[in-house]
């Protein structure tokens, strides 16, 4: 495929409405826990993402037919006829992993390939399959092949840390085990309650999800449903840090405000008036913003680290000085050198960044390191003098559904050109 850009003309502030696209973190794991139903699943709200279509050729690979349109996936379900995921699937997106624990436990016995590291660093899996063993499963693992098998039952599992992909990949395996799963330490993210309520739709019965213990117990079998995937919240704050950032006002619709505190409090530090009502976020940003003093990643209801890049990107104008401290990711800061480029003052060291603010930002070519970092640099493109060029696009549109129209219909000069 033609590699394409978005050319962002910066200096214009944003004005107007906007609806939040369905969360990829959310209809991820729910995709993958379709391996779980026998019957038809239908995903309401489902994002037009590079990284879904993935996921839908693995279930359609496992036998089931997927077909999307107009914001719909449905999903015929008539059983699982395969017990093994391609090597060049499982590598297509990393929350691959998310179908470990379903595939084995609907199956008994799976073969599937370790996705790999990524942008952000190594991804280690350990917390996944130790909790699988933990409820019965045999892995064997040679050159990045993982072979399962086993009946798994419940038990109590204790995480080291607060892992989201884990909890996901737990509560999907025990939805259909034997007796009762606990989960301790079990990471609080909304997408887990969000997974918890539609496994509850299938017929599951969990408790606890959004807590630090997730309690299951075993069903016999899951139905289908239809279900519709919650609001992204980070596709939100990315759109309330751009408005931030550009200067403007912007009402953010269909969102839930309550899984955004952490982000609105900050853009409230900076000198944002911002109002929550019901599923509404509105936001109005006079320039110059001020530095918030220390933003620190951490788990879920902490702030969270899929927004620590868009922070960064609207305080390299801020007034006054911001100290990040990135807790969760060994190396999710590669959004920094083209900041730099484009005149921020950013010094590294570590897990810590400070943001010195500077007076403008100008346009040049840049590149979309990661999914976040790429929406890092269209908020830095839309606060920059002259003409900003972001290249590298496959990352944005892993997360990100049409950025450019949505920015447009808020006042922005941006174009995608092929
Ligand atoms: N970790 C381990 N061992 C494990 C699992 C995780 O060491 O077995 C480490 C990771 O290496 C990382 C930390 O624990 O340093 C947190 O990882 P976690 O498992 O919580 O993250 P994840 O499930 O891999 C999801 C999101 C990420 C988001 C993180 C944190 C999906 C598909 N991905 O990843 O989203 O940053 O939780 O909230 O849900 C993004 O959307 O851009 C993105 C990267």
């Amino acid at each position: 495929m033609a590699e394409s850009k978005l050319v962002i003309e910066g200096g214009h502030p944003l004005q107007g409405e906007i609806r939040i696209q369905g969360a990829k973190n959310s209809v991820l794991p729910l995709l993958s826990a379709v391996v779980l139903c026998d019957e038809d699943v239908v995903l309401e709200r489902c994002p037009a993402l590079s990284d879904v279509y993935a996921a839908s050729r693995i279930l359609t690979h496992l036998g089931c037919r997927c077909s999307f349109r107009d914001g719909k996936m449905e999903i015929r379900n008539g059983g699982i006829s395969r017990s093994e995921i391609p090597e060049a699937m499982m590598h297509e997106m990393r929350s691959s992993i998310t179908f470990l624990g379903p595939l084995l436990s609907r199956t008994g016995s799976c073969t599937l390939y370790l996705p790999g590291g990524c942008e952000l660093g190594p991804r280690p899996i350990d917390m996944h399959l130790h909790a699988l063993r933990q409820m019965g499963a045999e892995i064997h693992e040679t050159h990045g092949m993982l072979r399962l098998q086993g009946r798994l039952r419940g038990t109590d599992l204790y995480l080291p840390f607060p892992s989201v992909g884990a909890t996901e990949n737990i509560m999907l395996a025990a939805v259909l085990a034997q007796g009762q799963t606990r989960i301790h330490n079990a990471a609080r993210e909304p997408e887990i309650r969000d997974l918890a309520e539609f496994l509850a739709a299938c017929g599951a019965k969990i408790s606890g999800a959004g807590t630090d213990t997730v309690i299951i117990d075993g069903v016999e079998r899951l139905h289908g449903c239809v279900y519709r995937v919650m609001p992204d919240r980070i596709v939100a704050a990315t759109y309330l840090s751009a408005a931030a950032a550009a200067g403007g006002s912007v009402c953010i619709q269909d969102c839930c405000p309550e899984d955004l505190t952490a982000v609105t409090e900050v853009l409230r530090q900076m000198g944002c008036r911002v109002y929550c009502h019901e599923s509404r976020i509105y936001l109005q940003s006079s320039l110059p913003l001020h530095a918030a003093p220390y933003i620190r990643t951490m788990p879920h209801p902490g702030f969270p680290t899929d927004a620590q890049a868009l922070l960064m990107a609207a305080h390299c104008k801020a007034r006054g000085s911001c100290m990040f401290e990135e807790t969760i990711f060994d190396s999710r800061y590669r959004h920094v050198d083209d900041l730099i480029r484009m005149g921020a003052d950013i010094r590294l060291s570590g897990r810590a960044a400070v943001v010195h603010g500077v007076q403008k930002l100008s346009g040049t070519t840049v590149h979309a390191t990661d999914l976040r970092g790429g929406a890092a640099m269209l908020i830095a493109g839309l606060t920059a003098d002259g003409i900003t060029e972001l290249t590298e696009l496959s990352h944005l549109d892993r997360g990100y559904e049409d950025p450019e129209g949505v920015l447009r219909s808020l006042g922005a000069k941006i174009e995608r050109i092929t």
